[in-house]
């Protein structure tokens, strides 16, 4: 097999928690893997070398949240909270009914633009869910689209109680019928835990079934409003609860206290003008934390973590070593992964080399494209 240094890395943020941050660094690559990782004066020999030219390499970025299956278009409703109107969520039915109306082949190639504006943004792994079908049959062909651009598929189909339903009936279609059918196509199960979307019990009954078809668990958790999201979350192992904005000081302990990550989701506070998640509070009591997009075309329209990293640092105090760690390293642990959103032997070799000498960057120059390089499986893309 061919090997390839990369040399004269100027600093690389590894992501492993064993040796974080390498100056004057090298990496080497095999067979799609990271084969070594360290200072670039110990580097071994390898076929192939390329000169990093003193930039900065992160891990590809690990998008744990996002909702890519969608039609239509909801500027007109941004527009309309920029003149001051509140985000309630209703305007996911908006979403539901472009969607139901769309072709499969409409559907998968809006999807692959995203994945791709992702990819060429430093995201290497995204997380996709379901949830503007909200009938078994238009969930399925979300989730069957979705399986084609990754492995971390969501079912959401607890996502809002589609028009012109009965709240009970439907929970029971979700948690029946319409699991079953999407059970095949999904590894993850998620509710909207919110007033106005799904209460405690009909979270609790509709992730259990999840659980039973073999499914992990992610919930959105407090987005709107304090309630037993988070709670739940954590009782049931959740993988992560997403949100995380509206939280009690028993949410901060049992995330600190649980294996289940705390996922912050900036965009949706930045684009519906809403105060942002107290992030300083869940990593001083010691909770996991991860970043993501949840872009959406409602509450968080952007595919860019590395604006999200800005947002965290500038509106959210956490550091920008805070921040890095959280886009790559917290949404491993978010999907549970341990091959990737880190540079360490044996890891996939998913990086992005920055057109900067620094991570740091990310959030020092927000908005200004800094991806120089991406690299996915080994592959310079
Ligand atoms: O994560 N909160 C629920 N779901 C999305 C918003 C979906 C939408 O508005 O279309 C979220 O913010
Ligand atoms: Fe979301």
């Amino acid at each position: 097999m061919t090997t390839t240094l990369i040399d004269h890395i100027g600093l690389l943020y590894t992501g492993d928690p064993e040796r974080e941050e390498i100056a004057d660094a090298a990496l080497v690559l095999e067979d799609g893997l990271v084969a070594w990782a360290g200072p670039a004066g110990a580097a071994p020999d390898a076929d192939e070398r390329m000169d990093a030219g003193g930039r900065a390499v992160i891990p590809g970025f690990v998008d744990s949240h996002a909702h890519l299956i969608f039609a239509g278009d909801r500027t007109a409703e941004f527009q309309a909270r920029m003149s001051g109107e509140p985000y309630t969520g209703g305007g996911i039915r908006t979403t539901v009914a472009a969607t139901r109306e769309a072709g499969d082949a409409e559907l998968a190639t809006h999807a692959l633009s995203l994945v791709n504006e992702m990819l060429a943004q430093g995201t290497t792994t995204v997380e996709i869910k379901s949830g503007y079908g909200l009938s078994a049959e238009d969930e399925r062909r979300s989730l069957e689209i979705a399986t084609a651009l990754t492995d971390e598929t969501t079912f959401l189909g607890a996502h809002v109680v589609p028009a012109g339903v009965d709240t009970d009936s439907y929970v029971r279609l979700v948690a029946g019928e319409m699991l079953q059918e999407c059970a095949p196509f999904a590894k993850w199960v998620d509710v909207f835990c919110e007033r106005g979307a799904f209460d405690g019990d009909q979270t609790r009954e509709i992730l259990t079934a999840g659980q039973k078809a073999g499914l992990g668990v992610r919930v959105h958790a407090n987005q709107l409003t304090e309630g037993p999201g988070v709670r739940i979350a954590c009782e049931l192992g959740a993988a992560s609860a997403d949100h995380c904005t509206h939280l009690t000081a028993a949410d901060v302990d049992a995330l600190a206290s649980s294996e289940t990550v705390a996922t912050l989701l900036p965009g949706a506070e930045f684009s519906t003008r809403s105060p942002y998640p107290d992030a300083r509070r869940l990593i001083d009591a010691g909770a996991t934390v991860a970043l993501a997009t949840d872009c959406n075309p409602g509450s968080s329209f952007t595919s860019s973590m590395a604006f999200c990293v800005a947002l965290a640092v500038r509106e959210m105090r956490m550091t920008p070593l805070e921040a890095i760690r959280a886009a790559t390293y917290g949404g491993a642990r978010a999907l549970r992964r341990t091959d990737v959103g880190w540079l360490r032997r044996g890891a996939r070799a998913d990086l992005v080399v920055l057109d900067a000498p620094s991570y740091v960057h990310l959030a020092y120059r927000p908005g200004v494209p800094l991806v120089h390089q991406v690299f996915q499986g080994g592959l310079l893309l």
